[in-house]
């Protein structure tokens, strides 16, 4: 979908070009004053990795290499504009797989030279809160963030677009990552999220009583392995090494009971967040967030408790070029350029290994 904004618009707003490639998925996207989407393309490698069961760094480097420049062309003919018309361009810079981020970075560097607009480096974690911004005007701070992706599953206090601080997160494996290797011990492939959302509909949530670490205390902390461990043993016997021993009703009703346990602990400590914070607007982003059954959760907690919850749109949950362009213009307009020597970072500067939270 491209929202079609005409020319004479266009002349009041400023269009920032999104480049996203800090993992698999290399995507580019026009986006007028940071929440007018003009049009996006992506290039996913996840078929690739499909046989490999997770991403290997070195090609996805290369995939990226190979996608960009024809993505960067369809963007712009998809919105009808050239080059003449970027008025600055965004790239996640951190964190991500350093040569994945280093092909992005490269390319955002290219065409800010060339034509002499501002480079702004943007932070992925802050930048799939910032989503929300996308095709809204009014986004009201302060708020509570919950990132739940491959990589992170981590709950901020959000005081505007890219200024967020750490809160809580998991101690162990991210919500998606959770996923993504519960479907392998499922036999469902690679990546295992959204198999397990389709699956779950079907399935029994109470079929099996799976663990939900820290739920009843009151630190803002998760936990997926022992989670991750109930459902090896479940499906694979006591020592994880059998063959599979659910039918197919039985996987089903793994995955609702799996779904269930994650979607409690996300909610629980997102709800303890919201208590502690005082606030009244919630905000949740990565992959996991098109997660359906964490979706119907969140709706019945908002009406329940009179919160504000912000989705992004499914397509903007994961990871894509439009948060990107999003959060690099509220940098931008904050003044917060890079020079071009800007280097990327595979460790973020918002995650819990950013320095400042390391302890
Ligand atoms: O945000 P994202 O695209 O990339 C990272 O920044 O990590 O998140 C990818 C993760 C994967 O682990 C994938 O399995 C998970 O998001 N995911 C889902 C769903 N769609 C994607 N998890 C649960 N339900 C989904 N529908
Ligand atoms: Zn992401």
């Amino acid at each position: 979908r491209c929202a079609r904004t005409s020319p004479a618009t266009l002349l009041d707003m400023a269009v920032v070009l999104g480049i996203e490639s800090s993992c698999d998925d290399t995507a580019v996207a026009l986006v007028a004053d940071g929440r007018v989407l003009l049009a996006e393309t992506m290039a996913s490698q996840a078929d690739d990795f499909a046989a490999w069961g997770g991403v290997v760094p070195e090609i996805a480097a290369r995939g990226h290499l190979l996608a960009l420049p024809g993505l960067i062309d369809s963007t712009l003919a998809q919105a009808g504009l050239t080059l003449a018309a970027v008025d600055a361009v965004a790239v996640g810079a951190w964190p991500g797989l350093i040569g994945s981020l280093l092909a992005g970075v490269t390319a955002a560097k290219v065409l800010a030279a060339r034509r002499g607009v501002p480079l702004i480096a943007v932070d992925h974690i802050q930048a799939h809160l910032a989503a929300i911004h996308l095709g809204r005007g009014d986004v009201p701070y302060p708020l509570v963030g919950l990132v739940a992706s491959g990589g992170h599953s981590h709950y901020y206090r959000c005081l505007a677009p890219g200024r967020i601080e750490l809160l809580g997160g998991t101690i162990d494996d991210a919500a998606g990552e959770a996923f993504d290797k519960a479907a392998a011990t499922l036999g469902l492939g690679y990546p295992g999220g959204p198999r397990i959302d389709a699956l779950a509909e079907r399935g029994n949530a109470r079929r099996f009583a799976f663990p939900r670490s820290f739920l009843a205390d009151d630190t803002i902390r998760v936990s997926f392995a022992g989670l991750k461990t109930a459902l090896l043993y479940q499906a694979r016997g006591p020592l994880g090494r059998d063959p599979l021993a659910l039918d197919e009703a039985g996987i089903a009703d793994a995955c609702a009971s799996f779904q269930a346990a994650v979607i409690d602990a996300l909610v629980g400590k997102l709800l303890l967040c919201v208590r502690r914070e005082g606030v009244r607007t919630v905000a949740v982003g990565g992959g996991v967030a098109c997660n359906r059954g964490l979706r119907v959760r969140l709706a019945h907690e908002a009406s329940v408790h009179g919160l504000e919850v912000l989705l992004p749109e499914p397509r903007h949950c994961t990871d894509n070029a439009a948060m990107i362009a999003a959060l690099g213009y509220h940098r931008w307009q904050r003044g917060e350029v890079a020079a071009l020597d800007l280097a990327p970072l595979p460790t973020g500067t918002a995650g819990p290994r950013a320095p400042e939270n390391r302890r």
